[in-house]
């Protein structure tokens, strides 16, 4: 078991890392306040047993189409029912949607009620459970409404992976990956070596899970209200939400974030900002753990390009790109021309 803590402007919580963290869930998080869990229906099954003290467990229908004002609504009387007041506290029990909604009502019931993270996604452990954002999507888009609320603790149990479907530990993947060429050249070289893909079995997994959650930290304690180097950490996301969009959402988040990475190391070498082999080093270890490093033929690259133009990072009218200039460190710049992203995601169709 390891911790690592994250600090923040109003104070500091611990990461806690391991296996069979959440049968021990209260000496974890060191307090006896009652609390209520939030999680979803693919979760409960397998993991709210762990929390027989909880004064409710609120079941939420999974799904990033869930993850709505509709569905926080719902869960407030709830909470009043059960007769949580500010003495108690919230538990986030899934993935980056649960943890987000969680964090959002948590942000917002009686002005504000702690809470803890215990993300069971690989996703959901080192991105989406650190660095305080909470929220929900609108019909307009995702994450459109939210807030900034730091968790008192994040218990991340690396048993729970092991009920993870294999496209879902995969996405983690990327965004691991990501944390490696945004700040962590020995966590990138480390699955680039590596001869098998990353699975829930094997003892490296609890250190790259604190290796990926390190970057993730020290951009955030850094920059925790993103208004600058916390943009590092969308490298592959303009990209990516663009493909992600325009399949319709058949492309998964992660799987998109990993087209993205492509794209942005492609234009990165053409423009001469990286070394010539960072993209085939980047597409083999995304490959060697079981990522698409091709954008799917049937996406049309202009509506991929009209709808980056629409993603919020938008500043003043300009798009603007992270790029690898080597691996652990990554800059921001607008100064792409638009024909040379048209022929990189055109090549990099199947
Ligand atoms: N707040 C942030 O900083 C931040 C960062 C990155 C992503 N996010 C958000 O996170 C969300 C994506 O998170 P996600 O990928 O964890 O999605 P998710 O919460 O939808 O989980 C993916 C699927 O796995 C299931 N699941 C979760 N844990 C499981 C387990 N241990 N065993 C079996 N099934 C399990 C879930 O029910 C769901 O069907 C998005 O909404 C994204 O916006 C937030
Ligand atoms: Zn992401």
């Amino acid at each position: 078991m390891t911790t690592l803590t994250v600090t923040h402007p109003t104070g500091a919580y611990p990461i806690v890392i391991g296996r069979h963290l959440l049968a021990d869930f209260r000496q974890h998080v060191g307090t006896t306040a009652p609390y209520i869990v939030i999680t979803d229906t693919n979760v409960q099954p397998l993991y709210a047993h762990h929390f027989d003290d909880a004064l409710d467990v609120i079941v939420l229908p999974a799904g990033e189409k869930h993850k709505t004002l509709e569905t926080v609504n719902g869960v407030y009387g709830r909470l009043l029912r059960a007769g949580l007041d500010r003495s108690g506290f919230l538990v986030a029990l899934g993935g980056g949607v649960i943890g987000d909604m969680t964090g959002f009502i948590a942000s917002s019931y009686m002005r504000g009620v702690g809470f803890v993270q215990c993300p069971t996604t690989l996703l959901a452990m080192v991105d989406a459970s650190v660095g305080g954002k909470t929220g929900v999507d609108l019909p307009e888009g995702k994450n459109l409404v939210g807030a900034f609320k730091q968790p008192f603790a994040v218990i991340a149990d690396l048993e729970t992976l092991h009920t993870l479907e294999p496209d879902e530990f995969a996405c983690g993947m990327a965004e691991t990956i990501k944390h490696g060429v945004i700040n962590d050249p020995e966590l990138f070289t480390f699955l680039e070596r590596d001869s098998r893909p990353m699975t829930a079995a094997r003892p490296e997994l609890h250190q790259m899970v604190e290796s990926a959650i390190e970057v993730k930290r020290e951009v955030v304690q850094e920059d925790p209200y993103e208004h600058g180097r916390r943009a590092q950490l969308n490298l592959g996301h303009t990209f990516g939400h663009a493909i992600e969009n325009v399949s319709g959402f058949v492309v998964k988040h992660g799987e998109a974030v990993a087209m993205g990475m492509m794209v942005a190391a492609e234009v990165a070498a053409a423009l001469g900002h990286c070394a010539a082999d960072l993209p085939s080093r980047i597409k083999a270890t995304l490959l060697a753990h079981n990522l698409p490093v091709t954008i799917p033929a049937d996406l049309d690259v202009d509506a991929i390009i009209t709808m980056m133009g629409s993603d919020k990072k938008k500043k003043g009218g300009v798009i603007r790109y992270i790029l690898p200039r080597a691996l652990g460190d990554c800059f921001l710049t607008a100064a792409v021309p638009h024909d040379l992203i048209a022929q990189t995601i055109t090549a990099l169709q199947e």
